[in-house]
């Protein structure tokens, strides 16, 4: 079947790619023009492991390929993806939706046969009905169903996750647009990923509901962390404690210095909105958002505390291993690693840093902060070592050779990568999360 997939962004591109795999005709749409440019020469928009290669692949068999042209790029689809993106609105946290429904009025203008418009970009309750208000109103003569499919893949894992899902969620109205939604995804119904079948609204609702949970999960966990410290226990161990409880889980129990990314922030934030519109607060995830906003500026005075405290910090280097909010990407949005070196730099302490992917993106969004090539380089002269995003480069680092090159042996460690012991005996001060 053709699909056509209007936006190539982390999702539309993933997305895209993946459909072309499974044997679909696929054609990814973007007004950028030099985006769609580095794309037929290869070049992707983004940081995530395979990705290249699947398009590249794909695009060799004739099954993707890429326009700016959104009426020549739909012509014939049984299936247009809206993957645009919904930030967060300047100002008031709502979902920007103004992509999405420009999009709406395009596809509606320049429709050329039936087709269903699956909206796949993380979009609040009620969107479907406005983007149907928005076809219906192009005057288009031509069948058409709205149907919400959201998109629960990670960064870093999203070709694994988008073709072996735990679930995949259609939420449709009519029986035109479950029975496209089934042919796009018969080739996962084979790998028996279980499929669900929705209202639209309760779909949409699903993917912020499962965003805000996730992130309660981690800032549970974060401040159970905290209380670890306080009391003498090990959060490793409660995390396995409670997560082999079946009812619990144990995924998504790792404390951190908290959840960042392009998801989670601005998701929980419009759930809040969603839920103040409809004056049926969730008060459980205002909570959370908060919680976890004040833990990153948290944890750049915990590396203070770890120098001494703010008088012995003053004029002192750190080394910053890992600016991306988690590993496997280049994404910076809401790093925790953006707080702690604010909070560094407001106390007078300057930074050095070390990414293996996110430096060219974090260097404008912190220019407090020295970029260097090579962890050691970071190293070099620092008073502390502060690793903030566990890449693996950073789990076996030479620690005799660290503490040479370091001006003091100070480690803390917000992701948990070490054993406490091994540290220790290696000559460090070492102070990580939720374990004494
Ligand atoms: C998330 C959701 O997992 C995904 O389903 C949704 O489609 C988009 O948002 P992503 O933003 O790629 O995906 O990252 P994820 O791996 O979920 O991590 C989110 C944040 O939580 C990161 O900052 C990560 O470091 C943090 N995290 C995650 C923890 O601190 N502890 C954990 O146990 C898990």
């Amino acid at each position: 079947m053709k699909i056509a997939m209007v936006g190539s962004g982390y999702v539309g591109l993933v997305s895209g790619a993946c459909f072309a795999d499974f044997g679909h005709d696929v054609v990814c749409i973007d007004k950028d023009q030099s985006k769609i440019d580095r794309l037929h020469e290869g070049v992707m928009p983004i940081f995530e492991p395979g990705l290249a290669e699947l398009v590249g692949k794909n695009v060799e068999t004739g099954r993707l390929s890429f326009t700016t042209d959104l009426a020549e790029g739909i012509k014939d689809a049984q299936a247009i993806f809206i993957a645009v993106g919904t930030p967060s609105r300047r100002g008031d946290g709502h979902a920007d939706l103004s992509f999405v429904y420009a999009v709406a009025e395009e596809v509606g203008a320049s429709l050329a046969n039936d087709a269903v418009i699956v909206t796949k970009s993380t979009v609040p309750v009620g969107t479907g009905d406005e983007v149907e208000r928005i076809l219906e109103a192009s005057g288009t003569p031509h069948t058409f169903a709205v149907v919400s499919n959201p998109e629960f893949l990670r960064e870093g894992a999203a070709i694994g996750d988008f073709k072996r899902p735990d679930r995949i969620v259609i939420g449709a109205e009519t029986e035109f647009g479950r029975e496209v939604m089934s042919e796009v995804y018969r080739p996962l119904f084979l790998n028996e990923s279980p499929i669900m079948f929705t209202s639209r609204r309760s779909a949409e609702l699903i993917k912020y509901a499962a965003n805000a949970f996730l992130a309660t999960k981690i800032t549970f966990i974060n401040e159970m962390a905290d209380l670890c410290e306080k009391v003498g226990a090990n959060v490793q161990d409660v995390s396995r404690g409670i997560g082999s409880d079946n009812r619990i889980g144990p995924k998504f129990l790792n404390a951190g210095p908290g959840y960042g990314g392009s998801c989670f922030p601005k998701d929980t934030l419009a759930l809040l909105k969603t839920a103040e519109d409809y004056e049926s607060p969730v008060r459980l995830v205002e909570a959370v958002v908060k919680t976890n906003d004040s833990r990153k500026r948290a944890m750049g005075r915990k590396v203070i505390d770890a120098l001494g405290g703010p008088d012995a910090a003053r004029g002192k280097k750190v080394a910053l291993l890992g600016l991306t909010f988690k590993p496997n990407t280049d994404d910076m949005r809401d790093s925790p690693a953006i707080a702690v070196a604010q909070t560094l730099h407001d106390a007078g302490v300057s930074i050095e840093a070390f990414d293996p992917e996110g430096m060219e993106i974090a260097a404008p969004l912190m220019p407090e902060v020295t970029m260097m090539n090579d962890p050691y380089d970071a190293i070099k002269g620092a008073d502390a070592v502060a690793i903030v995003t566990e890449w693996d480069a950073f789990r076996a680092l030479d620690l005799k050779r660290v503490k040479e090159l370091a001006n003091a042996p100070v480690m803390i460690d917000l992701r948990n990568i070490y054993k406490p012991e091994d540290v220790r005996a290696a000559g460090f001060e070492y102070s990580s999360i939720g374990r004494s």
